[in-house]
Protein backbone atom coordinates (compact mmCIF):
# COMPACT_ATOMS: atom_id res chain seq x y z
CA UNK A 1 0.00 0.00 0.00
CA UNK A 2 1.28 3.50 -1.09
CA UNK A 3 1.89 5.98 1.73
CA UNK A 4 -0.19 8.60 1.95
CA UNK A 5 1.43 11.73 1.13
CA UNK A 6 2.34 14.75 3.73
CA UNK A 7 2.12 18.36 4.23
CA UNK A 8 6.08 18.25 3.16
CA UNK A 9 6.11 16.40 -0.01
CA UNK A 10 2.63 18.87 -1.07
CA UNK A 11 4.79 21.77 -0.63
CA UNK A 12 7.73 19.99 -2.04
CA UNK A 13 5.51 20.08 -5.40
CA UNK A 14 6.09 24.41 -5.72
CA UNK A 15 9.22 23.61 -5.24
CA UNK A 16 9.92 21.02 -8.08
CA UNK A 17 7.12 22.73 -9.90
CA UNK A 18 4.48 19.58 -9.75
CA UNK A 19 0.90 20.46 -9.91
CA UNK A 20 -1.32 19.66 -7.07
CA UNK A 21 -4.19 17.92 -8.25
CA UNK A 22 -7.17 18.36 -5.35
CA UNK A 23 -10.77 16.99 -5.39
CA UNK A 24 -13.35 16.71 -3.18
CA UNK A 25 -14.44 13.99 -1.10
CA UNK A 26 -17.71 13.08 0.74
CA UNK A 27 -17.29 9.08 1.05
CA UNK A 28 -15.68 6.29 0.96
CA UNK A 29 -15.89 5.18 -2.09
CA UNK A 30 -15.84 8.09 -4.13
CA UNK A 31 -12.60 8.47 -1.79
CA UNK A 32 -11.06 5.01 -2.83
CA UNK A 33 -11.84 5.82 -6.74
CA UNK A 34 -10.41 9.26 -6.27
CA UNK A 35 -7.18 7.85 -4.87
CA UNK A 36 -6.77 5.13 -7.17
CA UNK A 37 -6.86 7.62 -10.17
CA UNK A 38 -3.64 9.27 -8.52
CA UNK A 39 -5.18 12.21 -6.62
CA UNK A 40 -2.63 13.96 -3.92
CA UNK A 41 -4.92 15.65 -1.99
CA UNK A 42 -9.04 14.86 -0.98
CA UNK A 43 -11.08 17.64 0.09
CA UNK A 44 -14.25 16.79 2.86
CA UNK A 45 -15.50 20.16 1.40
CA UNK A 46 -18.34 22.27 3.00
CA UNK A 47 -20.23 21.81 -0.22
CA UNK A 48 -21.12 18.40 0.88
CA UNK A 49 -24.19 20.84 2.08
CA UNK A 50 -25.20 21.65 -1.68
CA UNK A 51 -24.10 18.68 -3.70
CA UNK A 52 -25.27 15.66 -1.18
CA UNK A 53 -27.78 17.57 1.45
CA UNK A 54 -29.15 19.81 -0.88
CA UNK A 55 -28.64 22.80 0.83
CA UNK A 56 -28.71 26.15 -1.44
CA UNK A 57 -25.32 27.01 0.57
CA UNK A 58 -22.82 25.53 2.49
CA UNK A 59 -24.29 27.94 6.08
CA UNK A 60 -26.17 24.69 7.38
CA UNK A 61 -23.26 22.23 7.54
CA UNK A 62 -22.25 21.49 10.85
CA UNK A 63 -19.13 19.92 12.55
CA UNK A 64 -20.49 16.31 13.32
CA UNK A 65 -21.08 16.52 9.32
CA UNK A 66 -17.73 16.95 8.73
CA UNK A 67 -16.85 14.52 11.38
CA UNK A 68 -18.76 11.54 9.92
CA UNK A 69 -17.70 12.19 5.82
CA UNK A 70 -14.69 13.11 6.88
CA UNK A 71 -14.31 9.81 9.25
CA UNK A 72 -15.34 7.68 5.71
CA UNK A 73 -13.19 9.63 2.99
CA UNK A 74 -10.38 8.47 5.50
CA UNK A 75 -11.45 5.09 5.35
CA UNK A 76 -12.00 4.60 1.88
CA UNK A 77 -8.19 6.61 0.31
CA UNK A 78 -4.71 5.40 1.68
CA UNK A 79 -2.44 7.78 -0.34
CA UNK A 80 -4.59 11.43 -0.89
CA UNK A 81 -3.77 14.05 1.97
CA UNK A 82 -6.79 14.45 2.99
CA UNK A 83 -8.03 17.76 4.21
CA UNK A 84 -11.43 18.66 6.15
CA UNK A 85 -13.16 22.00 5.80
CA UNK A 86 -14.02 23.17 9.11
CA UNK A 87 -18.15 24.67 8.55
CA UNK A 88 -19.46 28.06 9.40
CA UNK A 89 -19.49 28.91 12.74
CA UNK A 90 -17.07 26.56 13.94
CA UNK A 91 -13.63 29.17 14.01
CA UNK A 92 -15.14 32.76 14.15
CA UNK A 93 -16.04 32.77 17.23
CA UNK A 94 -12.74 32.35 19.10
CA UNK A 95 -9.46 31.04 18.30
CA UNK A 96 -9.93 28.40 20.56
CA UNK A 97 -13.35 27.78 19.64
CA UNK A 98 -11.12 27.39 16.41
CA UNK A 99 -8.14 25.12 17.56
CA UNK A 100 -10.92 23.07 19.67
CA UNK A 101 -12.83 22.01 16.05
CA UNK A 102 -9.56 21.85 14.02
CA UNK A 103 -8.46 19.19 16.85
CA UNK A 104 -11.69 17.55 16.61
CA UNK A 105 -11.35 16.78 12.80
CA UNK A 106 -8.05 15.25 13.10
CA UNK A 107 -8.80 13.14 16.23
CA UNK A 108 -12.52 12.05 15.08
CA UNK A 109 -11.93 12.60 11.61
CA UNK A 110 -8.85 10.92 11.48
CA UNK A 111 -7.84 13.79 8.70
CA UNK A 112 -4.58 15.31 8.13
CA UNK A 113 -5.07 18.58 7.50
CA UNK A 114 -8.19 21.32 8.12
CA UNK A 115 -9.09 24.11 5.90
CA UNK A 116 -10.95 27.52 7.20
CA UNK A 117 -11.95 30.72 4.77
CA UNK A 118 -10.67 34.36 5.09
CA UNK A 119 -8.06 36.22 4.86
CA UNK A 120 -6.37 38.41 7.58
CA UNK A 121 -9.58 38.46 10.12
CA UNK A 122 -8.58 34.44 9.86
CA UNK A 123 -5.31 34.75 10.58
CA UNK A 124 -5.07 34.42 14.46
CA UNK A 125 -7.15 31.19 14.25
CA UNK A 126 -4.70 29.90 11.62
CA UNK A 127 -2.01 30.41 14.38
CA UNK A 128 -3.16 29.10 16.48
CA UNK A 129 -4.39 25.95 15.22
CA UNK A 130 -0.77 25.76 13.33
CA UNK A 131 1.07 26.41 16.89
CA UNK A 132 -1.22 23.42 18.10
CA UNK A 133 0.39 20.76 15.45
CA UNK A 134 -1.99 20.90 12.89
CA UNK A 135 -1.72 21.81 9.39
CA UNK A 136 -3.94 24.19 7.70
CA UNK A 137 -4.96 25.11 4.31
CA UNK A 138 -6.51 28.62 3.81
CA UNK A 139 -8.80 29.88 1.49
CA UNK A 140 -9.40 33.05 0.02
CA UNK A 141 -11.69 34.89 -2.77
CA UNK A 142 -14.77 33.73 -3.50
CA UNK A 143 -15.31 32.50 0.28
CA UNK A 144 -18.97 30.54 0.01
CA UNK A 145 -19.69 30.92 4.18
CA UNK A 146 -19.92 34.59 2.83
CA UNK A 147 -21.90 34.49 0.02
CA UNK A 148 -24.50 36.09 2.21
CA UNK A 149 -22.60 39.89 2.48
CA UNK A 150 -20.44 38.91 -0.92
CA UNK A 151 -24.37 39.33 -2.35
CA UNK A 152 -23.80 35.57 -4.11
CA UNK A 153 -21.63 33.79 -5.65
CA UNK A 154 -19.19 36.04 -7.73
CA UNK A 155 -16.20 36.67 -9.11
CA UNK A 156 -13.86 38.36 -6.50
CA UNK A 157 -10.35 40.85 -7.03
CA UNK A 158 -11.67 42.41 -10.31
CA UNK A 159 -11.00 45.83 -8.80
CA UNK A 160 -7.58 47.56 -8.01
CA UNK A 161 -8.49 47.82 -4.03
CA UNK A 162 -10.02 44.24 -3.57
CA UNK A 163 -7.25 42.41 -5.84
CA UNK A 164 -4.46 44.03 -3.24
CA UNK A 165 -6.41 43.29 -0.43
CA UNK A 166 -6.06 39.92 -1.54
CA UNK A 167 -2.64 39.47 -2.51
CA UNK A 168 -1.99 40.98 0.96
CA UNK A 169 -4.45 38.17 2.74
CA UNK A 170 -2.59 35.15 1.23
CA UNK A 171 0.40 36.18 2.72
CA UNK A 172 -0.79 36.76 6.12
CA UNK A 173 -2.21 33.54 5.92
CA UNK A 174 1.32 32.33 4.73
CA UNK A 175 2.84 34.37 7.54
CA UNK A 176 0.18 32.77 10.09
CA UNK A 177 1.44 29.43 9.17
CA UNK A 178 -1.01 27.77 6.58
CA UNK A 179 0.69 24.89 4.60
CA UNK A 180 -1.12 25.77 1.05
CA UNK A 181 -3.70 28.12 0.18
CA UNK A 182 -6.87 27.81 -2.17
CA UNK A 183 -8.09 30.59 -4.24
CA UNK A 184 -11.76 30.52 -5.59
CA UNK A 185 -13.19 32.60 -8.29
CA UNK A 186 -10.87 35.38 -9.26
CA UNK A 187 -9.37 36.82 -11.99
CA UNK A 188 -6.22 34.90 -13.28
CA UNK A 189 -4.23 37.35 -13.60
CA UNK A 190 -4.25 37.97 -10.12
CA UNK A 191 -4.04 34.11 -9.30
CA UNK A 192 -0.87 34.22 -10.79
CA UNK A 193 -0.10 37.05 -8.50
CA UNK A 194 -0.93 35.54 -5.61
CA UNK A 195 1.04 32.53 -6.61
CA UNK A 196 4.15 34.54 -7.14
CA UNK A 197 3.62 36.40 -4.09
CA UNK A 198 3.72 33.45 -1.57
CA UNK A 199 6.03 30.50 -0.96
CA UNK A 200 3.07 28.06 0.03
CA UNK A 201 1.47 26.27 -3.34
CA UNK A 202 -2.08 28.01 -4.41
CA UNK A 203 -4.72 25.42 -5.19
CA UNK A 204 -7.16 27.04 -7.69
CA UNK A 205 -10.76 26.60 -8.51
CA UNK A 206 -12.16 29.05 -11.20
CA UNK A 207 -8.79 31.06 -10.96
CA UNK A 208 -6.58 30.17 -14.03
CA UNK A 209 -3.48 27.81 -14.60
CA UNK A 210 -1.07 29.45 -12.92
CA UNK A 211 -1.90 28.42 -9.61
CA UNK A 212 0.27 25.55 -8.13
CA UNK A 213 -2.64 23.10 -8.11
CA UNK A 214 -6.39 22.78 -8.78
CA UNK A 215 -9.22 21.44 -7.13
CA UNK A 216 -12.56 20.27 -8.45
CA UNK A 217 -15.84 19.49 -6.49
CA UNK A 218 -16.33 15.83 -7.74
CA UNK A 219 -19.90 16.10 -8.13
CA UNK A 220 -19.37 19.15 -10.70
CA UNK A 221 -16.84 17.52 -12.48
CA UNK A 222 -18.35 13.97 -12.72
CA UNK A 223 -21.62 15.74 -14.06
CA UNK A 224 -23.56 14.81 -11.14
CA UNK A 225 -24.61 18.36 -9.81
CA UNK A 226 -26.30 20.14 -12.54
CA UNK A 227 -28.29 22.48 -10.87
CA UNK A 228 -25.95 25.57 -11.02
CA UNK A 229 -23.09 24.72 -13.69
CA UNK A 230 -20.25 27.56 -12.47
CA UNK A 231 -18.24 28.80 -15.82
CA UNK A 232 -15.24 27.57 -14.53
CA UNK A 233 -16.28 23.89 -13.73
CA UNK A 234 -14.96 20.94 -16.75
CA UNK A 235 -17.16 18.30 -16.80
CA UNK A 236 -14.93 14.98 -17.62
CA UNK A 237 -17.69 12.72 -17.25
CA UNK A 238 -21.63 12.58 -17.74
CA UNK A 239 -22.67 10.30 -14.67
CA UNK A 240 -25.11 12.12 -14.30
CA UNK A 241 -26.75 10.83 -17.41
CA UNK A 242 -25.27 7.69 -16.94
CA UNK A 243 -27.14 7.36 -13.76
CA UNK A 244 -30.74 8.36 -15.12
CA UNK A 245 -30.11 5.93 -18.47
CA UNK A 246 -28.83 2.99 -16.03
CA UNK A 247 -32.33 3.48 -13.31
CA UNK A 248 -34.50 3.76 -16.30
CA UNK A 249 -32.84 0.19 -17.67
CA UNK A 250 -33.54 -1.40 -14.20
CA UNK A 251 -36.88 0.16 -13.52
CA UNK A 252 -38.22 -1.11 -17.17
CA UNK A 253 -36.81 -4.79 -16.55
CA UNK A 254 -38.33 -5.01 -13.50
CA UNK A 255 -41.73 -4.13 -14.61
CA UNK A 256 -41.30 -6.47 -17.83
CA UNK A 257 -40.21 -9.14 -15.08
CA UNK A 258 -37.04 -9.83 -16.99
CA UNK A 259 -35.01 -8.82 -14.02
CA UNK A 260 -33.92 -10.74 -11.79
CA UNK A 261 -32.60 -14.05 -13.83
CA UNK A 262 -31.69 -17.19 -13.35
CA UNK A 263 -28.03 -15.80 -13.11
CA UNK A 264 -29.25 -12.70 -10.52
CA UNK A 265 -31.31 -15.80 -8.74
CA UNK A 266 -30.23 -18.92 -5.95
CA UNK A 267 -31.27 -22.49 -6.92
O1 LIG B 1 -16.09 23.02 0.17
C1 LIG B 1 -15.49 22.91 -0.90
O2 LIG B 1 -15.75 22.02 -1.71
C2 LIG B 1 -14.44 23.87 -1.20
C3 LIG B 1 -13.98 23.95 -2.62
C4 LIG B 1 -14.94 24.74 -3.41
C5 LIG B 1 -12.59 24.46 -2.70
O3 LIG B 1 -14.03 24.60 -0.35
Amino acid sequence: MAERLTVSSIRRMKESGERVAMVTAYDATFARLFDDAGTDMLLVGDTVGMVVQGHTSTLPVTMDHMVYHCQAVVRGSSRALVVCDLPFMSYQVSVEKALENAGRLLAEGLCQAVKLEGGQRSAPAVQRIVEAGIPVVGHIGLTPQSVNALGGFKVQGREAAQATRLIEDARRIEDAGAFAIVLETIPAGLAKSVTEAVSIPTIGIGAGVECDGQVLVCYDMLGLFDTFVAKFVKRYANLGEATREAVRAYVSEVKERTFPGPEHSYT
